[in-house]
């Protein structure tokens, strides 16, 4: 899967370290090519499974593209790039914290309207994406967003993180799925748990 990442912070490196190692093409779509901490981060990346490129030319060229971005920052960026987004795979990881919706998919609802827009990789801080475990435990992650074929693919690579996949529905369950979010962090930082939290769903 060529699989776009918007952004390569902590969430971005993090996921495309990941995908990498899973034999999916990256291009890491950055807004300063040049910038010397780049080669860095391919220099950790399996040889030749990964790519920097500026951010329309990384959409362009994905199927899947994944917004690892400040949540601020996506209505600026996402008009230049609604035309290499149309029609694809778009997963939104941004989290406006202190904002009373904390997604970005109105946005790219707005600006992609053809997109199909998925949520995930937000309710967890990244240290459970690069160690998806916890004592022996796989670490769950909560998603949301179109069913169907897209939803599979989402799937499979929530799964080549190595968390385990729980769909909880279409996109009208995003507030739902940030409540989870809303959650971490009131346990994480305000309850002093740490970074290193997640959630498991247990069933009969
Ligand atoms: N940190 C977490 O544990 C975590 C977990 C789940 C979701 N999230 C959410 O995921 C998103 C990314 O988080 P992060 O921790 O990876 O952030 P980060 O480490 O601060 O990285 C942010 C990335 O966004 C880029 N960026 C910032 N401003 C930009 C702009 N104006 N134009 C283009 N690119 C810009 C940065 O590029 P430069 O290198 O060029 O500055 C960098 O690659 C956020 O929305 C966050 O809320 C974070």
């Amino acid at each position: 899967m060529k699989i776009a990442i918007l952004g390569t912070g902590n969430v971005g490196a993090t996921l495309g370290r990941k995908w990498a190692g899973k034999d999916h093409e990256v291009i890491f779509g950055v807004r300063d090519v040049s910038a010397g901490k780049h080669q860095a981060l391919l220099n950790t990346i399996k040889n030749g499974q990964a790519t920097i490129a500026p951010m329309v030319e990384a959409a362009e060229a994905a199927e899947v593209i994944v917004m690892a971005l400040p949540g601020s920052v996506v209505p600026e960026i996402v008009v230049g790039l609604s035309p290499a987004l149309s029609g694809k795979i778009i997963v939104d990881a941004t989290n406006h914290v202190s904002a009373s919706d904390m997604s970005s998919l109105k946005t790219l609802g707005v600006a992609v309207p053809n997109g199909k827009l998925f949520r995930a990789f937000n309710t967890l801080g990244w240290e459970n994406f690069e160690t998806p475990e916890l004592g022996g435990t796989q670490i769950d992650l909560f998603y949301c967003g179109e069913p169907g074929a897209a939803q599979e693919i989402v799937e499979q690579l929530i799964a080549d993180v190595g968390l385990r996949p729980i769909y909880i529905g279409d996109l009208d369950k995003v507030s739902v799925l940030d409540a989870l979010t809303r959650l971490w962090f009131t346990l994480s930082s305000q309850q002093g748990y740490g970074r290193r939290l997640a959630f498991k769903m247990l069933t009969a």
